[in-house]
């Protein structure tokens, strides 16, 4: 399937790599974002990296007469929903700003579609919807129990989703579960360029490793893993876009509600991470043990075997090459797009 995306949140982490990915494949690709934690010169990167720039319309997504006037001046043929806000810990503080802006916005956004019989979405969810599971590797037909309004306004969605389809089966509706999204595109053009202090480990350490901060703070040994850090499963942000394309070309071959983890099913620890960083960075990371972050569990990777038969894709790219792509991007861009 070839035709004009619309890539709802287009300038963020994930989406600017998604739009790559698209054009690469041969999509036309319309962005709508409103730069709310994201910088135009992400699309800018996306434009020097493909042929074919994308399309970009500066816009809210709950703002339904933009969307209506996309829809009316492209001819979409299925939407990736990128567009949220993120921060588990911030929406502690600001449950309202993230109900609004994830959930509203995808409601908006199916009202729209459906009017403009745009029948495809691809939705960006995540690992955050299981919670602290009962046992890894995580797979999609585990309890849901998301512990933070971030994590909660994700599994809305996919439940709005879910009727939704239910009262039009004729739809395409895929809900792509997330493990921890890092790494940069190899050109190191577009990469993670968090505001302020980083929440994540990966860009937390990338600054450390450039010399932006003193040191890591990791956040427990006393967990029961192996080094008694947190083991997670982070995947290369090229593999997981890749994974949204080949994801897209199946639902728009097989209507249904479809819900699909992209991990890569291994399990890394926080110092795992530092030493495959320094490894591929040559820098030193230096790093202090501090007490848990509330919220955080000991262990979470994906069983990855659904996306596996489903789409026949896996993530093949490892964890140095994770470390080698953000590295290139944080010492081309130390303060990101600024
Ligand atoms: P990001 O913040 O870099 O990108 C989100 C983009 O959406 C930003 O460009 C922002 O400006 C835009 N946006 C936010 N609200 C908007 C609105 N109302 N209208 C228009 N644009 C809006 O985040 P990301 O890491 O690229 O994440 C993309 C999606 O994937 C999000 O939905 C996120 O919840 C989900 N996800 C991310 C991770 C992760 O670790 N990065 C993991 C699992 C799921
Ligand atoms: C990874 C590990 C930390 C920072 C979050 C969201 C999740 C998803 C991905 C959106 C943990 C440790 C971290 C630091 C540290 N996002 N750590 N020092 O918490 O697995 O997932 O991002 O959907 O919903 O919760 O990712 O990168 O924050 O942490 O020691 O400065 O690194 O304790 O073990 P997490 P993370």
């Amino acid at each position: 399937m070839m035709g004009t995306v619309l890539v709802t949140g287009g300038a963020g982490y994930i989406g600017s790599h998604a739009c790559a990915a698209l054009i690469e494949a041969g999509y036309q690709v319309v962005v709508l974002d409103n730069f709310c934690n994201s910088s135009p010169v992400a699309l800018k990167r996306v434009g020097e990296i493909c042929v074919t720039p994308p399309i970009c319309v500066q816009g809210d997504v709950r703002d339904r007469d933009c969307l209506d006037k996309i829809f009316h001046a492209h001819t979409i043929t299925a939407v990736l929903h990128f567009a949220g806000l993120k921060a588990v810990g911030e929406s502690v503080d600001l449950p309202l700003e993230y109900y609004d802006n994830n959930v509203v916005s995808s409601l908006v956004l199916l009202a729209a579609m459906q009017q403009a019989g745009v029948t495809n979405i691809v939705f960006s969810s995540s690992a955050t919807v299981y919670g602290d599971p009962p046992s890894v590797p995580i797979r999609e037909d585990f309890a849901l129990s998301p512990t933070s309004p971030y994590g909660r306004s994700k599994l809305m969605v996919e439940d709005i989703l879910a009727d939704w389809h239910v009262a039009n089966p004729n739809w395409s509706v895929c809900r792509l579960r997330y493990f921890n999204p890092v790494g940069a595109h190899p050109s190191g053009l577009i990469g993670e360029d968090p505001q302020g202090f980083p929440n994540n480990l990966m860009p937390f350490v990338a600054q450390v490793a450039v010399g932006e901060r003193e040191k890591l703070f990791v956040f427990g040994d006393d967990y029961a893993t192996a080094d008694g850090t947190g083991v997670r499963d982070y995947i290369h942000v090229m593999d997981l876009v890749e994974g949204h394309v080949v994801a897209l070309e199946y639902i728009c071959r097989q209507p249904g509600l479809h819900t699909i983890n992209l991990g890569t099913g291994n399990g890394v620890s926080v110092l795992d991470m530092v030493k495959a960083f320094e490894h591929a960075s040559g820098q030193s990371v230096p790093y202090e043990i501090v007490k848990r972050r509330p919220g955080d569990i000991a262990a979470c990777w994906a069983d990855p075997r659904l996306a596996e038969t489903l789409l026949q894709w896996t993530a093949s790219r490892s964890l140095a090459q994770m470390c080698e792509d953000a590295w290139r991007w944080q010492q081309g861009n130390p303060r990101g797009y600024a």
